[in-house]
């Protein structure tokens, strides 16, 4: 098998990449070690950056973003039992999107399909060899049998458990890693939306995030033990939390049935250099943010489109000169996006083992931020995106 791009992994990162080359005319081949029905059910990220939603249209996959995702205008920061909303709009003259990531997925693969694309669900044993050369390629095995995808540049999208990371020479990497001891319980509920827009709670037990999917689907989040066991957590000790973190005397969150739950632990993680050779890492392969700054997603998005126009670059003039700088390009969104998302962490979350003069400086800081206009600017441009890097 022979084509110009390689690509492992077909999360957000490696379909998009796929679908933008071939709007360039540049041919491509995805991999994924997953079926397509766990790609389009597996629930994860929910918020759009306005870039990312801008992008996605171009690109042709904005017709049911469009129609079912729900712009918000603003969100909300609840403590001390009252709630202060941050309006991005006002603030930053843009709006974010809720739209669930797997529905992004649909788009994407539903797109690679249309367009009679190469995309191998299933695969197995991935191998990478040759990124030293100029004819790099990738072995696998599916369907039983054993292939070798001969291509001029190898993509590692295959997200933080991946394989592309570790073909980058160890003595060549910088990894940068912070785990944090909390983790997100999230929920999926059959309810209608608690509020308008998301909510983000800080409150003496904990963090809590009020998040929605539809008219009638909610997606609710709390701060946990990251060792915690979902079976712990019964339906009625789920909704005591939210209620004690999120409510206030004049809104409560809305119970319903729960019909998802699960844990992730949470942490900030940069890769560098994201290249080597004739292999470039991009989103979740080379770095992770803690999702409470609604980062991962977007910085995947903007990965891809620095990295598409180095390939295109590449194949109309033959320059290599973008896809030498892209480590360095995408790397300053990625740190200002690690910084903004360790910040919003530090300050939302309950930070056990801190002292109570820690405690009073975290409320002080979220008393500053959501009075002082500046501060207020300076959160929405980095939730919306739009902070200058
Ligand atoms: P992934 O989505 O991880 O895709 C990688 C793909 O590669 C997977 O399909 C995997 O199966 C495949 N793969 C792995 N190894 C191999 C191999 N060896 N061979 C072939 N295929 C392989 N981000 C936001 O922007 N906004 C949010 O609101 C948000 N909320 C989140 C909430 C939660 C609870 C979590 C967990 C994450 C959240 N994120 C959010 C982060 C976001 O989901 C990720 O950053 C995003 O999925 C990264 O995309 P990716 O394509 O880089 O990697
Ligand atoms: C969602 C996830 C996030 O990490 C976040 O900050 C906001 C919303 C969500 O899944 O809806």
């Amino acid at each position: 098998m022979r084509t110009q791009v390689g690509i492992i992994g077909a999360g957000p990162a490696g379909l998009l990449l796929s679908h933008l080359l071939h709007l360039q005319g540049i041919d491509s081949v995805v991999l994924e070690s997953r079926s397509r029905e766990q790609i389009e059910s597996t629930i994860r990220a929910g918020v759009l950056e306005p870039g990312t939603v801008d992008l996605l249209a171009e690109a042709g996959l904005g017709a049911r973003m469009k129609a079912e995702g729900t712009v918000h205008d603003g969100f909300e920061l609840a403590f001390g039992g009252k709630r202060r909303r941050v309006d991005l709009v006002e603030l930053t003259g843009k709006a974010i999107t809720v739209y669930a990531q797997h529905e992004v997925l649909k788009d994407l693969v539903a797109a690679r399909c249309a367009a009679d694309g190469a995309l191998y669900f299933n695969v197995s044993g991935t191998t990478i060899d040759g990124i030293d050369s100029d004819a790099p390629s990738i072995r696998f095995q599916h369907s039983g049998a054993e292939h070798t995808l001969h291509c001029d540049f190898v993509i590692g999208c295959d997200g933080s458990q991946g394989v592309s990371r570790a073909a980058i020479p160890e003595a060549l990497r910088q990894d940068y890693e912070k785990v944090f001891p909390f983790g997100w319980f999230g929920i999926l509920v059959e309810a209608p939306p608690s509020s308008d827009e998301l909510v983000y709670a800080h409150h003496d037990r904990g963090f809590a995030l009020v998040s929605t999917r539809s008219s009638t689907v909610q997606r609710m989040y709390f701060q946990c033990d990251p060792k915690d066991s979902v079976n712990a957590w019964s339906d009625d000790r789920i909704w005591a939390e939210m209620h004690t973190r999120v409510d206030t005397e004049d809104q409560q969150v809305i119970e319903g049935r729960i019909f998802q739950k699960n844990i992730v632990g949470m942490r900030s993680f940069v890769s560098t250099k994201m290249q080597h050779g004739r292999l470039y890492l991009t989103g979740d392969a080379a770095h992770i943010v803690p999702p409470t700054g609604a980062k991962g997603l977007n910085l995947a998005v903007s990965d891809v489109r620095v990295l598409t126009a180095a390939l295109q670059e590449f194949y109309r003039s033959g320059r290599e000169h973008l896809l030498e700088a892209y480590s360095e390009t995408a790397l300053r969104r990625i740190w200002r996006a690690e910084h903004f998302s360790y910040w919003m962490t530090r300050m939302m979350h309950r930070l056990d083992g801190v002292s109570p003069f820690e405690q009073q400086l975290q409320i002080a800081e979220l008393e500053h931020v959501t009075t002082s206009r500046s501060a207020l600017t300076a959160l929405a441009e980095n939730y919306v995106g739009t902070s200058a890097v």
